[in-house]
């Protein structure tokens, strides 16, 4: 492996998260769900791997993310930290595990930090959670909010389309921003909102926010697979493809299967 292409190898803290709000430095996260592809993306820099319950999408192939399991969280989540010595990295709390209580909520969060050995967990929602957020932060685990187009919740919603355009909504965002921060939250993941509006709440947070279709903040994420153009049927105005890893896996099998037919593979210096 070609080594880590940052200059600063120091594993990333929530603390140098705010840091590189501070300093102006932009925040680089994208998800991974298993050991070998996390191993890769830490080597080339990302600041943040986010285990996220897209997993039950991309992993798993289901329609939302509402399926995923704690066990199977903690399963993706402890394959990526065994991979990881530079990004801090960021567990979802599945569906249906901190929506109940807060007692529930912090009872859920301990259980995924103590078998996971993740940095920090991630919740979606703001008021509605605020308690839980509080208690999960009193317990001493980092928390990362998530706000906007907020998957979790796609059977309220009924659509996948740009959240927060009416004025009710952005403004309701902006509260639950505010809120997050007080709680003690070290970051916020605002999904597919305005530009203007992630504009607006970058500049009034001290906290770092986190893009995914919002625009410009003050780091973005993207699904690993989808920027790898492994999902090729998936290609939101928001997404930028880095790679056609679909055609070049493609090619590379093809490639395979035309060889062990026809002979070809092993060859003499591929035996004992
Ligand atoms: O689960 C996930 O991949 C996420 C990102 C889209 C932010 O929450």
């Amino acid at each position: 492996m070609a080594g880590y292409l940052v200059e600063d190898t120091r594993k990333v803290t929530t603390h140098r998260l705010i840091e590189m709000k501070q300093q102006g430095k932009k925040i680089a996260m994208l998800t991974s769900y298993d050991y070998t592809m996390a191993r890769i993306i830490d080597g080339a820099g990302v600041d943040i791997i986010l285990v996220g319950d897209s997993a039950s999408n991309v992993m798993a192939g289901n329609w939302t993310t509402l399926p995923i399991t704690i066990d199977q969280m903690i399963y993706h989540a402890k394959s990526v930290v065994r991979g990881v010595q530079r990004a801090l990295v960021i567990c979802d709390m599945p569906f249906g595990t901190y929506q109940i209580s807060a007692t529930d909520g912090v009872t859920n969060a301990i259980r995924i930090m103590k078998e996971s050995h993740c940095d920090a967990l991630k919740l979606e929602g703001g008021e509605e959670i605020i308690e839980t957020v509080k208690t999960i932060l009193a317990a001493g685990i980092p928390v990362c909010g998530h706000l906007g187009l907020t998957p979790q919740s796609i059977n309220k919603f009924g659509t996948y389309a740009v959240r927060a355009r009416e004025k009710a909504e952005a403004e309701k965002l902006v509260r639950d921003a505010h809120l997050l921060q007080e709680a003690g939250c070290f970051a916020i993941v605002l999904e597919k909102i305005p530009a203007a509006l992630t504009e607006r709440v970058c500049r009034e947070l001290t906290i770092p926010i986190i893009g995914i279709g919002g625009g410009p903040a003050d780091g973005q994420v993207l699904v690993g697979q989808d920027m790898l153009g492994l999902n090729c049927g998936f290609k939101p105005k928001f997404l930028r493809h880095y790679a056609n890893l679909a055609e070049t896996i493609t090619d590379a099998v093809g490639q395979y299967v035309a060889d062990v037919k026809s002979g070809d593979f092993p060859n003499e210096n591929e035996r004992y």
